[in-house]
């Protein structure tokens, strides 16, 4: 078997392109992409793809067995559904869908169609700095957890991010660090309680909250707070501190640290792992590819994450709404 792919959106869908092309044989025969203009210079850029604005010459095409779902938001709902008529394995971009009643379906179609194989793009599981934290940790002696996700790209709000009706920034950027928190601890919360602002966006075209702020509970009452922080003047970045009984890991503008605490003495060490660490970004969707081709046995995210973690989103937009703490119920 080989894998054969159709990619649809190339803004962060070109970097799926890189991911695929080549890795175990594998290739991108067609690329999709509505805008005119960036279709003329995709057909320079790929002389030997078919480059189309028309989704179904890949979801028809019956030797395309892996679909690539890069476009905005609105559409990835009913491009999976395309992918479960036509039985195509398929990335999706995070989110993979915009409202709960469509989680349910995708839920129950994932179900029945074993065969059709789906895996979201939640690229921060690939960092080797939080692979460190991952294997440095003790759940046990955790008893809190602060991640803010400071977005530095306040421009990307006022593009399609301002038109997308169910458009969120839990959705759209939150995800990524609940997601990175479940991963790094191997568990759920079991409530959330989510608000925020849009003071620094308030007469502007994105209508929706620019910063967000929750407070996620666990079992045996561990506390993480994780914030969604659109607008600062600030890099791109993932800042996050892991508090234990004895132990402190950060990862900060100032750099990657872990606090060991030995009698009346902190002692601080530099972590020597690499962050933003961008060059392992393909290795998600290259070991799916792995799972696919039989190669690995397991998928990188089982189907159960990637449902759950959408569901985390879900009441997290409705505690939004409601102004209260929500227990969270997970979709079976
Ligand atoms: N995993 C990540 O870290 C990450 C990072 C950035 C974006 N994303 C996600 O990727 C998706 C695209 O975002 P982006 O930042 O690349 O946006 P973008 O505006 O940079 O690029 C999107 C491209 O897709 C094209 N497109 C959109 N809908 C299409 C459709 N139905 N058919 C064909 N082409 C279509 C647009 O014309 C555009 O060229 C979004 O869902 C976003 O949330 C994920």
């Amino acid at each position: 078997m080989k894998i054969l792919a159709g990619v649809i959106g190339m803004g962060i869908g070109e970097k799926h392109v890189h991911a695929i092309e080549n890795y175990n044989l594998s290739k991108v025969l067609i690329i999709c992409e509505k805008n005119k203009n960036k279709l003329k210079y995709l057909k320079k850029k790929y002389p030997k793809k078919i480059i189309t604005d028309n989704e179904n010459l890949i979801f028809k095409n019956p030797s395309i067995n892996l679909v690539s779902i890069a476009s905005y938001d609105n559409f990835h709902f009913n491009q999976i559904l395309k992918c479960f008529i036509n039985n195509k394995n398929f990335i999706v971009e995070k989110p993979m869908c915009l409202t709960l009643s469509q989680l349910k379906k995708i839920n129950s179609l994932l179900k029945k169609n074993k065969k059709v194989k789906m895996i979201s793009n939640l690229v921060l599981r690939t960092n080797s700095l939080f692979n460190y934290f991952k294997s440095n940790i003790n759940r046990k002696d955790i008893f809190y957890i602060e991640a803010d996700y400071l977005w530095g790209r306040i421009y990307k709000l006022f593009q399609w991010r301002s038109k997308v009706l169910n458009y969120s920034l839990t959705l759209g950027a939150g995800i990524h660090m609940i997601d990175l928190i479940i991963w790094l601890i191997n568990e759920k919360p079991m409530k959330v309680y989510c608000t925020g602002n849009d003071i620094s966006t308030k007469n502007t075209k994105f209508k929706k909250k620019s910063f967000l702020i929750y407070i996620l509970k666990f079992k045996k009452n561990l506390i993480v707070k994780i914030s969604v922080n659109a607008t600062a003047p600030h890099d791109h970045f993932h800042s996050i501190k892991i508090y234990q009984k004895n132990k402190t890991l950060i990862n900060s503008l100032k750099g990657k640290y872990v606090i060991n605490r030995s009698g009346k003495l902190n002692i601080i060490k530099n972590i020597k792992k690499d962050y933003p660490d961008k060059k392992n970004r393909k290795k998600l969707i290259r070991s799916f590819i792995d799972y696919l081709l039989n190669k690995k046995n397991k998928s990188p995210i089982s189907h159960k994450e990637q449902i759950d973690l959408m569901s985390v989103c879900f009441f997290a937009e409705k505690s939004l709404k409601q102004n209260k703490e929500l227990k969270i119920s997970y979709l079976k």
